[in-house]
């Protein structure tokens, strides 16, 4: 082949790739190698989930080339996170990361997750996370098909609408979308609002359109999405947090060499520690550039803040149930050490 027209050849094989949407090119792999399809919903590069998942697959297909090929399908191209969980079980994608709120249909336990004002901060989330109970957590679903693999985390929620929030009763009547969580639910309920479950590729249209008027979100959500141009203002509540868990399906990743098996957990586990020592300063930046395109960011004084704690917490003891006393109470002890 010419050298020109080896060059076409290879941009178009990019291109393609691209168009696929994957961030491995899909030809990159190589006969033989064992394929893992890796599906996510946000960007790749300024989102801790989005540049943990591009790091995974940059190390594993360095370090185990000719055994294993990772392909990273972000921004939902693959599937949404309301599928992802049902495609793994049928063996279509091998590895995921949904948000904590969105195994509702495998366990119970993780509504623990979603309850508001369970965690002070990211730093009490990771001391729960990796405490015994933590981890215990991670093959909590494996009668359900589904191992745990790693915590990967996000960041602390904020609220946002169509209209100022100041006052929690400023959210009374209004439509909320929320992840497909019963807590989430309840939390809204208890404001007054009219939550709605919604897929986080459908948020920014359901905005701009007014099927719902408010959102709460990550700050890297926020930006990522750009839900912050079809709201007014972001208000800064930290009242709860949105973290991962790594999974893949039970059959398949019990089912791979040991060599295999063990090598990939070691890269992801170093992937985890780099990734969430940094997943606050990127929402600190995501929150940034929020306030940089020009969207208003409003912080609430401590009495105000009081206010939301007093009408949303209530809604734990609804959950208490099904989480069980032991791990709220490991939960809260996590904050304790603060
Ligand atoms: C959401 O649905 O809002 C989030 O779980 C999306 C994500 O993966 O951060």
């Amino acid at each position: 082949m010419r050298k020109q027209d080896l060059a076409l050849a290879l941009s178009l094989a990019v291109a393609t790739a691209f168009a696929a949407g994957s961030v491995q090119a899909q030809d990159a792999c190589q006969d033989g190698e064992i394929v893992i399809k890796f599906s996510h919903v946000t960007n790749t590069d300024k989102h801790p989930k989005g540049i943990a998942a591009t790091l995974l697959a940059k190390r594993v297909n360095e370090e185990m080339n000719g055994k294993v090929c990772l392909e990273v399908f972000p921004n939902s191209q693959l599937y949404n996170d309301d599928q992802v969980l049902e495609a793994m079980l049928a063996g279509d994608v091998q590895m995921a990361a949904p948000s904590l709120s969105k195994f509702e249909k495998f366990t119970k336990k993780f509504r623990l997750f979603d309850l508001p004002f369970m965690f002070e901060d990211i730093a009490a989330v990771d001391r729960f996370q990796t405490s015994e109970l933590g981890e215990k957590l991670k093959d909590s679903m494996r009668r359900r098909g589904l191992q745990g693999l790693a915590f990967w985390h996000n960041g602390m929620k904020q609220i946002s609408a169509n209209k100022p929030l100041i006052d929690p009763s400023d959210a009374a009547g209004l439509k909320f979308r929320v992840q497909p969580s019963d807590v989430l639910v309840a939390q809204m309920e208890a404001l007054g609002a009219n939550p709605q479950k919604m897929a986080f590729s459908e948020v920014y249209g359901a905005l701009q359109t007014g099927v719902v008027d408010g959102q709460e979100n990550t700050w890297s959500n926020i930006y990522g999405k750009k839900f912050f141009e079809v709201q007014d203002g972001i208000t800064e509540s930290n009242h709860g947090i949105i973290d991962y868990l790594v999974v893949a399906s039970t059959e398949w990743w019990d089912g791979l060499p040991d060599g295999i098996r063990t090598q990939l957990k070691t890269i992801l586990d170093e992937v985890t520690e780099t990734r969430n020592a940094e997943s606050t300063r990127v929402n600190e930046e995501a929150k940034k550039a929020v306030i940089a395109a020009g969207s208003t960011v409003r912080t609430l004084t401590p009495e105000q803040r009081a206010k939301w704690v007093a009408v949303m917490k209530p809604v734990w003891s609804k959950f208490e149930g099904d989480i069980g006393a032991e791990l709220m109470a490991g939960a809260q002890a996590a904050n304790a050490t603060n």
